[in-house]
């Protein structure tokens, strides 16, 4: 039995592979998941087999995220505390995350340390979903890293005893998982357990950072985000500063910035590998830490929400802390360009035209449409530094890709077509879907500019691909680009539950893409 440690933002958290039967562990909550057919073949004799009676099949069905919680008296070792989880058909990835998450949720509301998982299945659910017991195990734990995570960080407890004395002597949620039973295939879900750890980990931080307001977040806060994922992953961390960026010319983040009373920042992170690197990648991360409108105010309804506008930035963190400690054998670079966008009597005005680092220069239509004057130095700074094999930029860009997709689906660009093809295919393995729009020169029409070589505000419709097609100037004619508009999936509003708030959207799907590579 190996122990794997790994430590979240939140408490600390075990990790145990065996190959023993899961039954007999000492636990919190021990859990048998079914799939909707192994549920009518082995439930009764399962439940038999644990001195439980069979009543509860008769409602529970094995949807995937169906849970049953049963409760039985043991003496000695093993569990009181039964849940049957339901895997659904199993025949994708998604079943498995749905159901390990919906878990982890409810083991955490129970307040249950020691949670044990029976992987006697993880070889058939492999075959069933058409993967490897390795990524399924990984799926497992990322799910459940996803499930068990919450942003309790500003929480005092101050306003509340009855909870408090309720709570008084119960187990931190979810200390230690052990995957258990998992006999012959231990080693292959081991391997993939200790990846998933690392991915889901790397996420929840992600999570954090976006969570995190604009007044515990500052573009020096996430400057130290950055420096902070380097000591536990052992990468480069290199901070601008204002003088810096002024003198590298980044007109666009000096623009944005000029209204705030907050230093802005430019990050660069470098992660190399040790031995020969089979590429380098590029990753950008727009990183807004609040982003108001400026002058071109936006409406007070939701403003809240846009503490989360610098959800690019945390992903492309996470990601670098995760190939990192996966070792994986690419040269990836991160850039986040830093700041808040707030209106006062120094700010960016529309109608200003300012220069870029590139040298274009732009006619400020609107001083909302922020996010892509400081992505358009950092994508310069990307192609003249590092001449990156590729390229991709990560941003909570426009309203109008949730109008075109919706909250769960981001936007990809790509002037690559079998890039923009293996970004898709990362995307649905990862259950972070993305959807392909158009970079047609239709589109440059719109943002046309009398004053100035570019306008930073499309004339009507289509204001997600206008968004991309400005950044497109940026890239110089690099041959492998690709932008997602992450503005949907990167948070989700109050009211979400357990589940509302930031979503490390991007983490995953970057991390899958950039393994297809290593
Ligand atoms: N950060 C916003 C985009 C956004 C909106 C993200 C909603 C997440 C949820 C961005 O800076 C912005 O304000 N975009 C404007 C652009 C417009 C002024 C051309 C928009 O989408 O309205
Ligand atoms: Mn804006
Ligand atoms: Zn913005």
């Amino acid at each position: 039995m190996t122990k794997t440690t790994g430590s979240s933002t939140a408490a600390a958290f075990t990790l145990t592979v065996t190959a023993k039967p899961a039954a007999p562990v000492k636990t919190d909550l021990l859990v048998l998941p079914f799939g909707v057919k192994e549920l009518k073949k082995l439930g009764g004799k399962t439940l038999k087999g644990l001195g439980l009676d069979e009543s509860p099949l008769s409602d529970f069905k094995a949807g995937a995220g169906d849970l049953a919680i049963l409760y039985r008296t043991v003496s000695g070792k093993g569990s009181s505390r039964v849940a049957l989880l339901g895997l659904g058909q199993g025949k994708s990835n998604a079943d498995y995350r749905k159901a390990f998450e919906s878990l982890a949720s409810r083991a955490v509301e129970l307040h249950c340390g020691v949670v044990t998982i029976d992987c006697e299945g993880v070889g058939d659910w492999a075959k069933h979903a058409r993967s490897t017991p390795e990524r399924i195990a990984g799926v497992m734990v990322e799910a459940i890293l996803f499930g068990r995570y919450r942003f309790d960080r500003l929480k005092s407890g101050k306003l509340d005893k009855e909870k408090n004395k309720e709570e008084k002597g119960k187990p931190e949620p979810i200390t230690e998982l052990v995957l258990a039973g998992c006999g012959a295939l231990a080693d292959a879900i081991r391997k993939g357990a200790d990846a998933g750890l690392v991915v889901g980990t790397c996420q929840n931080m992600s999570r954090e950072l976006v969570n995190l307001p604009g007044n515990h977040l500052t573009a020096e806060d996430l400057a130290q985000a950055a420096r902070d994922a380097g000591k536990r992953g052992g990468f480069d961390v290199t901070v601008f500063d204002r003088e810096k960026i002024a003198g590298l010319g980044m007109g666009g983040l000096l623009a944005v910035n000029q209204g705030s009373k907050e230093s802005p920042t430019f990050t660069v992170m470098e992660y190399r590998p040790e031995g020969k690197t089979k590429k380098t990648v590029a990753l950008v991360g727009k990183g807004i830490t609040f982003d108001s409108g400026g002058i071109s105010i936006k409406p007070s309804a939701g403003m809240d929400e846009m503490k989360s506008d610098m959800a690019g930035a945390a992903c492309v963190i996470g990601v670098l802390e995760a190939v990192s400690k996966l070792a994986l054998p690419l040269r990836v670079i991160g850039l986040v360009p830093a700041t808040d966008n707030m209106p006062s009597g120094s700010a960016l005005k529309p109608g200003d035209v300012i220069t870029t680092m590139s040298g274009i220069t732009v006619d400020v239509g609107n001083t909302d449409a922020e996010g892509r004057l400081i992505l358009a130095d950092a994508l310069t700074y990307a192609k003249r530094e590092y001449a990156p094999d590729v390229i991709i930029d990560l941003a909570t860009l426009t309203g109008a890709c949730i109008v075109a997709l919706g909250m769960k689906v981001a936007g990809m660009f790509s002037n690559d077509d079998e890039l923009a093809d293996e970004i898709f295919k990362s995307g649905q393995a990862a259950g972070e879907k993305v959807w392909r729009l158009p970079l047609w020169d239709e589109y440059a029409e719109q943002i046309k500019s009398d004053v100035a070589d570019v306008s930073n505000t499309g004339s009507k419709g289509a204001g997600t691909i206008t968004a991309a097609k400005f950044l497109e100037n940026f890239v110089e004619g690099h041959k492998r680009w690709a932008h997602i508009d992450i503005a949907g999936p990167a948070f989700v509003a109050k009211g979400g539950g357990s589940g509302s708030g930031g979503t490390g959207f991007g983490v995953r799907l970057l991390v899958d893409l950039l393994k297809s590579w290593g």
